[in-house]
């Protein structure tokens, strides 16, 4: 271990001071730059943050570039979220090893990740408030000409002050947008927090706004955007924040899409989206639906079991349906009945037939459905008439909730509201006679199994 020796370079009057100024004090992170402490500038008589590049990257002229542009950056800022920028130097060891820091102003306070290691959750209004503050300072890095992007938003390196106020910390990963941004660009980021185009080594402004979301996400569940559940890259966070205000709901989806193109992508749109006001906002919002329902409804009598390989779901006929259906039978036969003395001895079969193919087609209705999908295969049992297939499990696109009057029965009849599992443009409709969650729980299952 190298600690660090405050005998060497010593300022005139004043010894075991680096560059005759700073003291080094106790260690207050390690990441993966290197070590961070806190010290005292004797010149000013303020404490300071001193930050050195690990002894490892010392000699790997990239680190020291990503140092070097840490410095730079933060000399230009001028934000009083963001610490000031006091001094960099480094110093060479009698043993020819060099040293770099990076000295800058000391924010009191604690970091966001400390608030979670204690076991704090954020409120919802405290996490609209941080956001607020968060946007503010991204808008001021975002605005600049040429715009700053800070790439490594978490909640280590957001601090919370005694007065409330939020500032941003570690430029370490900071890239300034431009010209030579897309030479040997480095990929920097944390998993979990990194927006997935910043993971590819294309990092725009709102790569920023997903790392705010995941943040956030992680500070309100106190659980790291990493282990979060995801669905077609999208992470689940919804079930997690329920009672959450709409609004927050709405602005949290807007800056987690994982695609570039239809996330939220700058400040304004984002305090538009966060105040209730971006009603407009988005395909991406109005795609997604309600969540999944995953887990079993209490009170279904619908089984699903799921081993690996194999997903299988069996609906019961519903108890209503059938009800319906014979109800339906008993008035056709009395309809019947009515017209018999007009029929002949040749119409009175196409009655006969007519009514049968009616009880056997609207059987579909209630049905009892089971439906199995392997690897290779499904297969899909109706009990009714042509109500048995099997096919390939590859060509399944898709399962998709049908409303009630969204199709016609016979032509004419409006059906209930049930699924319809599309084979390729095939539709094989079943589950008539659920409730909505029923539904919306039968897709969620099935999906995540089309879905790998
Ligand atoms: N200016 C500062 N004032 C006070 N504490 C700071 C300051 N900068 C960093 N820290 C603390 O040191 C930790 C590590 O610093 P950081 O710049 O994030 O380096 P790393 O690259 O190691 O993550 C931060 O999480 C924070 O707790
Ligand atoms: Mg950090």
């Amino acid at each position: 271990m190298h600690e660090p020796i405050l005998e060497e370079n010593p300022g005139p009057g004043e010894p075991n001071l680096f560059r005759g100024r700073f003291k080094l004090g106790k260690k207050l992170g390690e990441g993966g730059q290197g070590k961070t402490y806190r010290g005292f500038d004797h010149e000013t008589g303020v404490p300071v943050a001193i930050k050195e590049l690990g002894l490892d990257f010392a000699e790997n002229w990239k680190a020291i570039e990503l140092f070097e542009r840490e410095g730079r950056a933060l000399r230009n800022l001028d934000h009083e979220a963001i610490p000031s920028y006091v001094d960099a130097f480094h110093i060479e060891e009698d043993d020819g090893t060099v040293r770099f820091f990076l000295v800058q102003e000391f924010v009191e306070g604690t970091t966001f990740q400390d608030l979670i290691d204690r076991d704090e959750l954020i409120t919802t209004e405290a996490a609209v408030d941080f956001i607020d503050q968060v946007l503010e300072i991204l808008e001021y890095l975002h605005g600049l000409n040429p715009p700053v992007i800070h790439r490594d938003i978490k909640p280590s390196n957001l601090m919370l002050r005694p007065d409330g106020t939020v500032a941003l910390v570690d430029f370490g990963a900071v890239q300034v947008v431009g010209p030579h941004s897309l030479m040997g660009s480095t990929i920097v980021g944390t998993s979990g927090y990194v927006a997935p185009e910043q993971l590819a080594g294309r990092t725009v402004p709102a790569s920023d706004l997903y790392a705010l979301g995941a943040t956030v996400v992680h500070l309100m569940t106190h659980i790291h955007p990493a282990d979060l559940p995801m669905e077609r890259m999208r992470l689940r966070f919804e079930d997690l924040i329920i009672e959450a205000p709409k609004a927050l709901i709405a602005f949290l989806r807007g800056v987690l899409e994982p695609v570039v193109e239809d996330r939220i992508a700058t400040v304004p749109e984002a305090r538009r989206i966060l105040s209730g006001k971006g009603g407009t906002y988005l395909p991406v919002i109005a795609d997604t639906g309600p969540p999944p329902v995953l887990e079993r409804p209490v009170g279904s009598s619908i089984e699903v079991s799921q081993q690996p390989g194999q997903l299988t779901v069996w609906i019961p006929a519903s108890s209503r349906y059938r009800a319906y259906y014979w109800v339906a039978a008993l008035v056709l036969l009395a309809a019947m009945g009515a017209v018999l003395p007009l029929m002949t001895s040749k119409t009175m079969p196409l009655l006969i037939g007519a009514f049968g193919a009616f009880l056997l087609v609207a059987k579909i209705f209630i049905s009892p459905t089971r439906l199995v999908i392997e690897p290779d295969t499904f297969a899909i049992n109706r009990h009714t008439l042509n109500g048995n297939r099997r096919g390939w499990t590859e060509d399944l696109v898709d399962i998709e909730i049908r409303e009630a009057g969204e199709e016609k029965f016979l032509l004419c009849m409006p059906m209930p509201a049930h699924l319809v599992m599309m084979e390729g443009v095939y539709p094989l409709h079943f589950g008539f006679g659920l409730t909505a969650v029923e539904r919306r729980w039968v897709q969620g299952v099935v999906r995540h199994r089309l879905t790998g």
